[in-house]
């Protein structure tokens, strides 16, 4: 049993899919791990650690020849895998309704593709869920920047030269990088409120000490859909949401926005006009902006300034703590892969109900219900 661990291909990609530690631990079950050459460096990994770790470090066609598993970050090129063995698995963060083409092309090369991100969300999966692991940092590291681009501080400071008063930050959206971002935020000592559409959300917005933002006026919301995602809400809902953002938005100074529905483009949370509304030298992070964006107007990997606000469009912002998040990566990757890992078999075997989830391609198909449905 081969694992071939890939250097990422795609543009600014700095993390990998596995680290010394995980490299050893693969190891310890069984299988024999190449590693192609640099594949640490963005995440200041050298190349002799994953040797001192025991694994065989070398160019692309060495680590892929005779590969059963190949890890990747993000998906690699379907055209770059020769020499991986007939039916060999391709793990990594596939992002497949996206990348369908590629999806298509692991089922015409005979490769068994399995998508990271659709790993099913129940509680013995939790440690393989590399939405979650990602999205923490995500929402980190957006707090971070929002303040190294603002221009006033975030705490209040009471000094002899007169008082700075408290940052006021909104995040809209309170999954795994919404929760993040406000008890960063929090840390940092700003004022701190939160929305989304949830309502389990509002306890965990109170309990980290923020203050709850909720359209209270449109009945029987719940806006929960499978797996604690959110669904799409009703014109009624979005309506009377956009009321309520935009009476509140005028008076923030820094919103970060992180609202994602699966399978469907980002929902619009803030327009234009109610970017006009808000104090020239505001911040808003949008890490929804890769997927369709919550914010009008935001371009991924750049930062734009509309109305004196400046809009960062997130992208790959997990790769920007690269060491912490192929740690936390690998470690997801490790975690799913040797739950199921049958020792008399040397390999893993996936049962039923996460391996018909994640699993896109098989036997020259795509076999997905949720890219075929
Ligand atoms: P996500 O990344 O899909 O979306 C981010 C947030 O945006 C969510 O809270 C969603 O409700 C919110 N949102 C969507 N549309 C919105 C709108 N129009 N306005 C405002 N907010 C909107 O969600 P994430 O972070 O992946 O987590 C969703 C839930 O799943 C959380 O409750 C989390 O705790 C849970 N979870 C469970 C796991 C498990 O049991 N294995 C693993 C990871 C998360």
């Amino acid at each position: 049993m081969k694992i071939a661990v890939l250097r990422e291909a795609a543009a600014g990609e700095s993390r990998v899919s596995a680290t010394p530690e995980t490299v050893k631990k693969f190891i310890a079950l069984g299988a024999e791990l190449g590693v192609e050459r640099g594949a640490g460096e963005g995440a200041s990994i050298a190349d002799g650690d994953y040797e001192a770790a025991g694994a065989k470090v070398g160019d692309r066609a060495a680590t892929l020849k005779d590969a059963d598993i190949v890890l990747g970050v993000q998906g690699p090129d379907p055209e770059a895998l020769a020499g991986a063995k007939p039916g060999a698995w391709i793990v990594a963060g596939l992002n497949p309704f996206v990348e369908r083409t590629r999806v298509d092309a692991y089922a015409a090369k005979g490769f068994e593709a399995l998508a990271m991100e659709f790993m099913p969300r129940i509680t013995r999966a939790q440690s393989m869920d590399i939405l979650s692991s990602q999205s923490n940092l995500a929402g980190y590291k957006a707090v971070l920047l929002a303040a190294a681009e603002y221009g006033r501080a975030f705490p209040m400071m009471m000094t002899a030269a007169g008082t700075v008063s408290a940052a006021r930050a909104f995040i809209m959206g309170v999954g795994v990088a919404g929760l993040q971002a406000i008890a960063t935020a929090r840390r940092l000592g700003a004022q701190v409120s939160a929305t989304d559409v949830r309502s389990a959300t509002k306890e965990q917005i109170q309990s980290l000490g923020a203050k709850p933002i909720f359209v209270e006026s449109v009945a029987g919301i719940e806006g929960e859909g499978s797996g604690g995602y959110a669904t799409e809400m009703s014109e009624e809902y979005q309506k009377a949401q956009a009321e309520l953002v935009s009476s509140h938005i005028a008076k923030q100074d820094i919103v970060i926005t992180t609202a994602l529905i699966p399978g469907r483009p980002a929902p619009r949370l803030i327009s234009d006009a109610q970017i006009a509304t808000m104090r020239a030298g505001s911040v808003i992070v949008d890490l929804a902006a890769e997927s369709g964006g919550n914010v009008e107007g935001a371009v991924p990997g750049e930062t734009v300034v509309r109305h004196g606000v400046k809009i960062i469009g997130a992208k790959n912002m997990a790769g920007t703590l690269a060491a912490d998040a192929s740690a936390l990566f690998s470690r997801n990757l490790y975690n799913f892969l040797s739950a199921f890992w049958d020792k008399e078999a040397n390999k893993p075997i996936l049962d039923e109900e996460i391996g018909d989830a994640i699993r896109l391609t098989q036997g020259g198909k795509v076999v997905n219900q949720r890219l075929l449905g």
